[in-house]
C-alpha cells in the first residue's frame, strides 16, 4: 500500500502525458526525426534496397516490437529511467553497466545528431534566400561541409533551439504542435515522393527500393537494418524507459507500440520513395551515386526541388518540418540525458543541462570539424561522425538491447513483464514475445556485435 503510494507520489513529480493520444504523440515525435528521412533513405541505398527494406521490416515487427514493450514495461514497472530501473533489480556489476550503456547512448548520438540539424537549418536558410538552383549543384554540399566556421556556427544554432526548448519547458507544447506537424509532414511527403516517382527513369528507383534482390544481401545489410531499427524507433538507448516512466497505468502497450512502428516505418519508406527513386532519375544511371551516405538527402532533394515548378516553396516547407522532426527528437535525446544526470548526480535541472550542452558541444564539434579542420583524423577508416554513428549504433545498442535482454530473463522474468502488460490490455502477441525474447534476440545481438566488430578491424569483410 505505501509503496503504492510513493509510486504514485513519485509520478506526479516527475510529470506525466496528458493521456494516451499525448503519450502516441511524445513517442512518435521521438522516434520520427532525421533518422527517418535522412538515415534510412541513405541506408536503404547502399545496402540493397528492397532487401535492406525487407530486413528492416522483420525485424521491426518481431525485436523492435519485443524491445519497444520490454523497455516501457520496465519503465512503468520501476517508474525510473534506466539506470534507476535496472538498479531496482540488483546490484549485480552486469546490471549496473546495462543500465550506463542505455544512458550513455543518447549523450553520444545527440552531439552529431545536432550536426545533422545544422545542416538542415542552413539548407533551409539557403532556400529562404532562393538558392534553390545554386543547392541543386551537385557539389554544393561538399563545399558547404568543407567549410569548418560555417558548419560549426549551423551546428551551434541547432543546438541553442534545443537547449532553448529544453530550457522554456516546452515538453507540452511540442505535443501540441505535434499534433498539427506531424499531418503536415506526412502530406508534404506524399507530394514529394509522387513527384519524385513520377520523374522519367525513377521508376527502376522504386524497383530497387521495393523489390528484394537476393544478389544485395549481406550481413552488412543485417547491422545496417538492425542499427537503423534501434535509431529509428528510439530503442536500446533509454528513451522509453524514460517515456515509460511518464505513463499511467492504463495506457494499452500494445496498440500504442503497434501504432508507433506503422508511423514511423511508414514515414522512413516514404522518405525512400522521395530520394530513392529521385537518384535513379538525375545520377542517369550512375549506380554510384547510390553510395552517397550521409550526404544522400542533401545531394539529391534539391535537384528534385530544382526541377519542380514552386521548388522554393516546396524547398523552404520540406526542410522546416525536417527541422521540425529533427527538433522534437534532439529534445527527446537531450531530455534523456538531462535526466539520467538528475537522478543519478543528484544535481538540479540547471546544472544538468549545463553539463549535456558541453558534452554536446565538444563531441559536435569534433563530428562537424571532421569535415575540413579535422579530416586528417579517423577512426577505423571513418569520420568522426560516422564513427560515433558507427559506435552507438552498431556497438552500444545491440549491448544495450542484450543488457536489457538479461536483465528481464535473469531478475525480472518474462512473466512480470507479461502482468505489467496486461495491467492495461490483452498481451496477444505474448507467445511471439517470449520465443523473441528467450532464443533469437540474445543469440541475435551478439552475432551482430561480433560481426560489426570483426568488420571494422578488417578480420571479416561484409
Ligand atoms: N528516432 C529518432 C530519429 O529517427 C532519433 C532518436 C533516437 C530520437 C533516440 C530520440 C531518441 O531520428
Amino acid at each position: 500500500m505505501n509503496k503504492e503510494k510513493s509510486a504514485v507520489q513519485e509520478k506526479s513529480e516527475r510529470g506525466s502525458f496528458s493521456g494516451k493520444l499525448g503519450y502516441v504523440l511524445a513517442v512518435a515525435g521521438s522516434a520520427v526525426g532525421l533518422g527517418n528521412i535522412w538515415r534510412f533513405p541513405y541506408l536503404a541505398a547502399k545496402y540493397g534496397g528492397g532487401m535492406f527494406l525487407l530486413v528492416y521490416l522483420i525485424l521491426v515487427l518481431t525485436f523492435g516490437y519485443a524491445l519497444i514493450m520490454s523497455e516501457t514495461a520496465l519503465g512503468r514497472m520501476t517508474v525510473k529511467s534506466p539506470v534507476g530501473a535496472f538498479r531496482t533489480f540488483g546490484q549485480k556489476p552486469v546490471f549496473r553497466f546495462g543500465g550506463w550503456i542505455n544512458s550513455l547512448v543518447p549523450m553520444i548520438i545527440v552531439p552529431y545528431y545536432c550536426v545533422i540539424g545544422g545542416w538542415v537549418i542552413k539548407y533551409l536558410a539557403e532556400y529562404l534566400k532562393g538558392n534553390t538552383q545554386i543547392l541543386a549543384d551537385g557539389s554544393y554540399f561538399s563545399e558547404f561541409t568543407a567549410d569548418a566556421v560555417s558548419v560549426e556556427g549551423w551546428f551551434i544554432v541547432f543546438t541553442v533551439l534545443v537547449i532553448a526548448a529544453i530550457c522554456a519547458g516546452v515538453k507540452h507544447g511540442v505535443e501540441r504542435v505535434s499534433k498539427i506537424m506531424m499531418p503536415v509532414l506526412v502530406v508534404l511527403a506524399v507530394v514529394i515522393s509522387a513527384y519524385s516517382v513520377t520523374r522519367p527513369g525513377a521508376l527502376a528507383g522504386v524497383k530497387y527500393l521495393f523489390v528484394p534482390n537476393l544478389e544485395n544481401f549481406s550481413l552488412m545489410t543485417v547491422v545496417a537494418a538492425m542499427g537503423q531499427m534501434f535509431f529509428s524507433l528510439s530503442i536500446a538507448m533509454g528513451i522509453l524507459y524514460t517515456y515509460g516512466s511518464y505513463i499511467d497505468k492504463d495506457i494499452d502497450l500494445e496498440k500504442s507500440t503497434k501504432q508507433v512502428e506503422i508511423f514511423d516505418t511508414s514515414i522512413a519508406v516514404l522518405a525512400g520513395l522521395m530520394i530513392i527513386p529521385a537518384v535513379f532519375a538525375f545520377s542517369n544511371g550512375d549506380a554510384s551515386a547510390l553510395q552517397a551516405g550521409p550526404s544522400l538527402m542533401f545531394i539529391t532533394i534539391p535537384k528534385v526541388f530544382a526541377s519542380m515548378g514552386m521548388g522554393t516553396l516546396v524547398g523552404v516547407l520540406f526542410f522546416v518540418l525536417v527541422l521540425f522532426a529533427a527538433l522534437t527528437s534532439a529534445i527527446s535525446l537531450m531530455e534523456a540525458g538531462v535526466s539520467t544526470f538528475m537522478d543519478e548526480l543528484g544535481w538540479g535541472r540547471g546544472k544538468c543541462t549545463v553539463l549535456m550542452s558541453v558534452i554536446i558541444f565538444v563531441l559536435g564539434s569534433a563530428s562537424a570539424l571532421g569535415f575540413n579542420a579535422l579530416d586528417f583524423i579517423t577512426v577505423f577508416g571513418m569520420s568522426i561522425l560516422d564513427f560515433f554513428d558507427f559506435l552507438t549504433n552498431s556497438v552500444m545498442m545491440p549491448i544495450a538491447a542484450l543488457a536489457t535482454c538479461i536483465l528481464i530473463l535473469r531478475a525480472v522474468g518474462l512473466k512480470a513483464i507479461a502482468e505489467e502488460i496486461e495491467i492495461s490490455s490483452a498481451f496477444k502477441r505474448k507467445r511471439m514475445y517470449n520465443f523473441c525474447m528467450k532464443y533469437i534476440a540474445p543469440v541475435f545481438l551478439i552475432i551482430i556485435l561480433l560481426s560489426s566488430i570483426a568488420n571494422v578491424f578488417g578480420w571479416i569483410k561484409m
